[in-house]
């Protein structure tokens, strides 16, 4: 027996439960295309210093959960931890966004978290990016974009928590004004908020130790000037225009440091509270320059996959195919071969036994195989007509060869 197991933190997904995953993702990949969303690949690991100066180095994430190694050139390369700074790398490489781009992906993400439910070293999101608006419409259609993805997955009950953090000056304000306040409450701060008190003050309101002194703390609504407080004004306007259910949350500040005005998290009332976040995004203006670009308005999401599989009660597809070809005479199994792979061409899904078996075993596959419907090629093959049986009522009836493919798609 072998003693290799999936390393600490994964979780392998195999067939029949990953039924659900591929349902995930084809949803996403819809809710992408109704929304204007292309798609974006970039790679699975970057320079570091892109999630470094990206995400932040004051960041959890930046600080204590990248996977970061040297390749055999001696470059330090990170595998990403999300993929808002990769996407907006990619985009400054291609020359920068004129007018709007619309990019979605999906795909692994890895931090290195102390594992328990929900929360990963390797982790699935799909996520969208809005470069190159500054609107408060795109805030709204992207926040839009995961409720309803959301509700296509049938997670129930979702709220979105919402707040704004204002611009660069608002948060210079906010961030003094916290400094001051949480040296005043210094000694009652956990050690790793003591050393952020300086360096990253806005880091330690995200801080779980530390919640009785961030609930007095100075809120970024305090500090917002009038252009972004317009802007939130709108963003709310428009998801209540959309029936959306939000919560203002004055708290939420979101872990990476790119975001500024705009930020949400996704979160199924139902759902255990410790990993409660489904998803969450925000708008971050300023990660074009930081990472050299010019100025670029930007707005997207993530959400997390795995957390989803947990709140989700969509049942994974109930047939993974629309029909089983089971060979009653071993003499047609060319014939049979034939039929399925005229079948497949039809856009159907079909599988057969991959050698000579009993018919009784190959219905046993059928079942096992989550097929809606069996095709006998047997007797009625000369007469040009195959037996369909029914797998869920056990009905069967005969069909000419030739109508089957239509038979079977009505
Ligand atoms: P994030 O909040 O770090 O944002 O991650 C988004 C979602 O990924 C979370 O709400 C959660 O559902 C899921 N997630 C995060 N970490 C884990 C984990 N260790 N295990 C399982 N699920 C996890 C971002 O990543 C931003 N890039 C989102 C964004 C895009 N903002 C603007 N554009």
């Amino acid at each position: 027996m072998s003693t290799f197991r999936a390393p600490k933190g994964t979780n392998d997904v195999l067939p029949p439960d990953s039924g659900w995953w591929r349902h995930a993702y084809r949803v996403f990949e819809d809710v992408a295309e109704q929304f204007g969303y292309g798609l974006a690949l970039t790679p699975l690991f970057e320079d570091t210093e892109v999630f470094a100066r990206g995400v932040g180095g004051d960041t959890e994430v930046v600080e204590k959960q990248m996977y970061s190694f040297l390749d055999k050139g001696g470059r330090s390369i990170t595998l990403r931890p999300e993929a808002t700074a990769s996407v907006v790398r990619a985009a400054i490489q291609a020359g920068g966004v004129q007018g709007r781009l619309k990019a979605s992906y999906w795909g692994p993400m890895f931090r290195y978290e102390r594992p328990q439910k929900g929360r990963y070293r390797q982790f699935y999101q799909g996520g969208v990016e809005y470069l190159g608006s500054g609107s408060p419409e795109a805030d709204v259609e992207v926040i839009e974009f995961g409720y309803r993805y959301l509700e296509r997955m049938r997670v129930p009950h979702v709220d979105v928590h919402i707040n704004t953090i204002g611009d660069a000056a608002d948060r210079a304000r906010h961030r003094t004004e916290l400094i001051k306040y949480f040296l005043e409450r210094f000694d009652e701060l956990s050690p790793d908020s003591q050393r952020r008190v300086e360096t990253n003050p806005m880091r330690v309101l995200d801080s779980k130790a530390d919640t009785d002194v961030i609930a007095d703390a100075p809120k970024p609504s305090d500090f917002l000037s009038d252009e972004p407080a317009e802007h939130f004004d709108a963003v709310r306007a428009g998801i209540e225009a959309l029936s959306i259910p939000y919560t203002l949350d004055s708290t939420l500040v979101r872990g990476l440091d790119y975001y500024n005005r705009s930020v949400w998290e996704y979160i199924p009332r139902t759902y255990d509270a410790a990993q409660s976040s489904v998803g969450g995004g925000g708008r971050y203006d300023g990660l074009f320059e930081i990472l050299g670009g010019k100025p670029t308005p930007a707005v997207g999401l993530a959400m997390g996959v795995d957390r989803i599989f947990l709140a989700s009660e969509a049942a994974p597809p109930r047939s993974l195919l629309d029909t089983f070809v089971v060979v009653a005479d071993d003499k047609k199994r060319t014939e049979a071969r034939t039929l399925v792979s005229e079948l497949r061409r039809e856009g159907l899904r079909v599988d057969m036994t991959d050698t000579v078996r009993s018919v009784k075993a190959q219905f046993k596959e059928a079942d096992r195989s989550a097929s809606a419907t069996a095709i006998v090629v047997g007797d009625e093959w000369s007469s040009g007509l195959v037996a369909v049986k029914d797998l869920k009522t056990g009905e069967q009836q005969e069909i000419p060869i030739k109508e089957i493919g239509r038979w079977l798609r009505a």
